[in-house]
C-alpha cells in the first residue's frame, strides 16, 4: 500500500512561486501567479477589507462558529446580485452556495454535474485556458475534455471563426466553459458583439455554459459591464436554459489565501418551481457537508460586510479602480519602453489586452532565458501577470524582453 505510488509533476504556476523564492537576486521579478501588487511589489490589502475587518471585529457578537452548510446567507445574496445584477430576479432565478473561491465553485459545479450524470458529455475549454480547469474536472469524471480556438498567435487576436465552427461541430448539449472577463492567461475577450453571436451559436446547439467568473472588476474597472456576458446569456439570448456561475473574490476583493466564492445555478424564466430549487439546493448542500462540513466564515463575513455596505460598497469599486488602473498604467509604460527599445516585433496587444495578464507572444525558451538570465519569472506559455510590474521594475523587464527577443 502507497508503495509505487506515481510522482506527479508540480504545479507549474506555484513551482514559479518556490523558485523565486530560492533566487536571491535582487533584481528578481515575479510576473508568475496572479496576484495584485501594489508599485512597491508588495500584497495589498484593499483599505475597504481593512475597514470591513473592523466593523466585524468591532461586533460585540464576533465569533467563530460554523456557517450553514450553504454558507453565509448575506454574502450569497450579495454576491448574486454584484454578478446578476440589481434587476435580476434572484429569489426565482437563482439557486447557489458559498464555495472555496473560484476552484471550489468549479469543483462544486462540476460534482453537480457529475451526480447528474452530465460528466459523460463533452466539456469545452478556450485553448489556451486556466490549466487547473483540467484536472478539476477530471477529477470529477469527465473523461471527455476538449479545446475550443481562442487565441490565435499569429494575430494575436480571437479567433473567432474557430471558436463558432467548435461550437457548431460539437454533440448537442455539450459543456462549454467560458471566461466571462479578463480572459486567463491571454487577456483577450470578445467583444460585446461576439459574445451576442458566441451565445446565439451556443443556445443553437443547446450547449450547457458554465461561466468561470474570477476577475470581475479587472477587465475594465466596472462590475457591471465586466459580467456583460453573463447578464446577456440569463437575461436575454439563454434566458430560457440553466446557465452555471462560478465566482471568485480572491482577485477583486484581494483576499487570495482566504477562498471566499459562490457557486451558482442560474434557472429559466419559466419551467422550474420552488420544490426543483430546494431539490437543487439539497444537491449542492450535499456536496458541501460531504467534503467540507460547512465553508470558511472570516473571509466571507468581510466580503458580506463590504457588499451590504453602500459606503464600502463605494469604497471598494475605488479600490478596484486603484487596481485596474495600475495595471493598465504598466501595460502602458511596459510597452513604451519596448517601442523606445526598438524591440523586434509589435507589442501594442500588451494594450489592448485587459485584467491582470498578457499574453506575451514570449516562447518557451525565451521566459526560460528571461528566468535564468534575467530574473524574470513569467508562466511558460508566455503568460505574465502585469500585476507584478512597478515604477521600479519595468524598465528591467523591458530590457529583459529585449534581449531574449533579439538573441
Ligand atoms: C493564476 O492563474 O495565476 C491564478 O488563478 C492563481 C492560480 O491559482 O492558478
Amino acid at each position: 500500500l502507497f508503495k509505487n505510488v506515481k510522482k506527479l509533476p508540480s504545479d507549474a504556476l506555484f513551482a514559479i512561486k518556490a523558485r523565486l523564492a530560492v533566487d536571491t537576486r535582487s533584481a528578481k521579478v515575479d510576473l508568475g501567479i496572479g496576484a495584485y501588487r501594489d508599485n512597491n511589489g508588495k500584497p495589498w490589502i484593499l483599505p475597504s477589507v481593512k475597514r470591513a475587518e473592523e466593523i466585524i471585529k468591532a461586533d460585540p457578537e464576533y465569533n467563530h462558529e460554523y456557517l450553514n452548510i450553504s454558507g453565509l446567507e448575506v454574502l450569497r445574496k450579495n454576491a448574486a446580485r454584484i454578478i446578476f445584477g440589481d434587476s435580476f430576479d434572484l429569489a426565482n432565478r437563482v439557486v447557489n452556495i458559498q464555495s472555496l473561491s473560484g476552484t471550489g465553485a468549479l469543483h462544486v459545479g462540476a460534482k453537480l454535474m457529475q451526480v447528474l450524470n452530465l460528466n459523460e458529455r463533452d466539456i469545452y475549454f478556450s485553448d489556451p485556458t486556466w490549466g487547473n480547469h483540467y484536472q478539476i474536472f477530471q477529477k470529477s469524471g469527465f473523461s471527455n475534455t476538449k479545446t475550443y480556438p481562442y487565441w490565435d498567435a499569429a494575430s494575436k487576436k480571437l479567433n473567432l471563426t474557430g471558436f463558432l465552427n467548435t461550437i457548431k461541430s460539437a454533440v448537442t448539449g455539450s459543456i462549454f466553459v467560458l471566461h466571462p472577463c479578463a480572459h486567463n492567461p491571454t487577456g483577450l475577450d470578445p467583444t460585446q458583439e461576439q459574445w451576442k453571436v458566441i451565445l446565439e451559436a451556443i443556445k443553437e446547439k443547446q450547449h450547457l455554459v458554465l461561466f468561470d467568473s474570477a476577475y470581475q472588476g479587472f477587465a475594465t474597472g466596472s462590475l457591471s459591464k465586466d459580467a456583460y456576458s453573463i447578464r446577456l446569456a440569463i437575461t436575454d439570448i439563454l434566458k430560457d436554459v440553466p446557465v452555471l456561475v462560478c465566482q471568485s473574490f480572491a482577485k477583486n476583493v484581494g483576499m487570495y489565501g482566504e477562498r471566499v466564492g459562490c457557486f451558482h445555478v442560474v434557472l429559466p424564466e419559466t419551467g422550474y418551481n420552488a420544490e426543483d430549487k430546494d431539490a437543487i439546493q439539497s444537491q449542492l448542500n450535499a456536496i458541501t457537508r460531504s467534503e467540507l462540513s460547512t465553508p470558511p466564515a472570516y473571509g466571507a463575513k468581510i466580503v458580506a460586510t463590504i457588499l451590504s455596505s453602500d459606503e464600502l460598497y463605494k469604497a471598494w469599486s475605488d479600490d478596484m479602480i486603484t487596481m485596474s488602473s495600475r495595471i493598465y498604467e504598466m501595460r502602458h509604460k511596459l510597452v513604451a519602453k519596448l517601442v523606445e527599445l526598438k524591440t523586434p516585433g509589435t507589442w501594442d496587444h500588451i494594450t489592448t489586452q485587459v485584467g491582470m495578464f498578457s499574453y506575451t507572444g514570449l516562447t518557451e525558451e525565451q521566459v526560460a532565458r528571461m528566468e535564468k538570465e534575467h530574473a524574470v519569472y513569467l508562466a511558460s506559455s508566455g503568460r505574465a501577470s502585469i500585476a507584478g510590474l512597478n515604477d521600479g521594475n519595468v524598465e528591467h523587464v523591458a530590457y529583459a524582453i529585449d534581449e531574449v527577443v533579439r538573441h
